[in-house]
């Protein structure tokens, strides 16, 4: 089939490349010249674990393009696969603007039939005004004829960052929402290769789906993040509540790591989005608004942890170790570690940060007031304390006893409990994770 991915983001950029991998052709529109040219180049815009490597292949086997030109890829089409961003807008609901600029660009230069495909994440009932869109820009543009044969389908996402290419091919499920039999058909064609199982649904549950799959899990995390609270009070172990509780089937492991809350591109904004259409339909979704202030406390909890055990913050010196939002990315968009970073050099602390990735990123964003090291163990030279934000697997492998001599006051905060089973007390540090509880722990 002939797929035109309008937005070379995230999604766009990986499912795009994930359809050429399965034998269609592929062409990838975006506004954005340089970065198309880079694409164009066979250079990634961001780093994805085995995206360089497939953009390479489907370069070579002819089976990707890369474009600002809408028009001339229209003309063979059989499909037109929207894949912008949807921001959050100023009170927490999804910014569609881009969605809808993409669907008059489609009706002022499609000119035969063709199915369009909605990839972004949009609210209930967005589908439907984004067809009526396309359709109403194809009668300014004089193709009156032409509207009744252009169908849409929702088709959400469900990659997760770091293991996205790995989630195209081999995925939880492919939902397919769509209003026949016939379309339900074609995108299953197009996702012949693809080894999930399918749910063949209507848009609207198609487009709820996905926030709502979106919203329990970080219902979860904000639920662990409690129970960790609740054991920090009690002298439980977090970790091992997770286990205990996870054992049951009906509940499951996953998702259940306790820390400073969770950020990326997609959580804050889908869990922010939905509560905002509940709202709009006349309905206050109690437990969301919970889910997202739990998530925003637990920062405070930590930095007051760190408070508690420094003092002031002014003129201390702290290391971080993680800025991107969760281990495997250099994206650091909503990440947690950037908020934490800023509010240690709000309180007037000197920072120094190491990110196996990130640091590119967040030097665009963090203030000149922050250090970046070269390596984690330099990050952490001269400290009274260290924080880990994210969870990288390297930071699992420094030489803790050159950690140990080179800071001035051996005191983590860890933040992801990523280093809690790592023995540090017996180390000789002051550890400190989130609602656990080992012994030589300071508390
Ligand atoms: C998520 C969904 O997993 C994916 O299905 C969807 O399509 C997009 O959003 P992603 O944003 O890449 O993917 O990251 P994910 O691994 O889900 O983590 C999100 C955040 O939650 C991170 O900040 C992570 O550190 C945090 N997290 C995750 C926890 O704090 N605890 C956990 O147990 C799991």
């Amino acid at each position: 089939m002939n797929v035109v991915m309008i937005g070379t983001g995230y999604v766009g950029l990986v499912t795009g490349l994930g359809y050429a991998k399965l034998g269609h052709r592929v062409a990838c529109v975006d506004v954005d010249a340089e970065k198309v040219g880079r694409l164009t180049l066979g250079q990634t815009t961001f780093h994805e674990a085995g995206l360089p490597e497939l953009l390479r292949e489907m370069l070579d086997a002819g089976r990707v393009l890369f474009t600002t030109d809408l028009p001339s890829v229209l003309e063979s089409a059989d499909m037109v696969m929207i894949a912008v961003g949807t921001p959050s807008g100023l009170y927490g609901e999804a910014d569609l603007s881009y969605v809808f600029s993409a669907a008059e660009a489609i009706g002022a230069h499609l000119k035969h039939e063709a199915l369009i495909v909605m990839k972004s994440t949009v609210p209930v009932g967005t589908n439907r005004r984004v067809l009526e869109r396309v359709r109403e820009s194809m009668r300014k543009a004089g193709r009156e004829d032409l509207t009744s044969l252009i169908e849409i389908a929702s088709l959400p996402e469900f990659l997760s960052e770091g293991n996205a290419v790995r989630d195209f091919f081999h995925p939880s499920r492919v939902v397919i929402g769509a209003d026949d039999t016939p379309t339900h058909a074609m995108l299953d064609r197009l996702h012949e290769g693809v080894d999930g199982p399918r749910m063949y649904t209507t848009i609207e549950n198609a487009e709820l789906v996905k926030l709502a799959a979106n919203a329990f899990l970080a219902t979860k995390i904000s639920f662990i993040n409690e129970i960790a609270n609740i054991c920090e009070r009690t002298g439980a172990d977090v970790r091992e509540i997770a286990r205990g509780i996870g054992m049951d089937p009906r509940i499951g492991t996953s998702f259940f790591r306790a820390g400073i809350g969770f950020g990326g591109s997609c959580f804050p904004k889908d869990v922010s989005a939905l509560y905002q259409i509940a709202g709009r339909n006349g309905y206050d979704f109690k437990l969301l608004s919970a889910v997202i202030e739990v998530n925003e406390r637990q920062q405070e909890h930590f930095l007051a942890k760190i408070e508690h055990a420094l003092g002031s913050l002014k003129g201390r010196r702290i290391g971080v170790w993680g800025l991107s939002f969760k281990g495997g990315t250099d994206d650091i968009r909503k990440s947690v570690a950037i908020d934490v970073v800023r509010r240690l050099v709000g309180a007037g602390a000197d920072v120094c940060a190491f990110d196996p990735l990130a640091m590119e990123n967040a030097k665009r964003t963090l203030s000149d007031r922050v250090e970046f090291a070269p390596t984690a163990i330099d990050a952490a030279t001269g400290a009274e304390a260290l924080l880990v934000l994210t969870e990288w697997p390297e930071f699992r492998d420094v030489s803790f006893p050159t950690l140990k001599e080179r800071m001035i006051e051996p005191r983590i905060f860890d933040g992801r409990n990523w280093l809690a089973d790592l023995r540090l007390p017996s180390l000789g540090f002051q550890y400190e994770g989130m609602g656990v509880c080992i012994p030589g722990m300071t508390s």
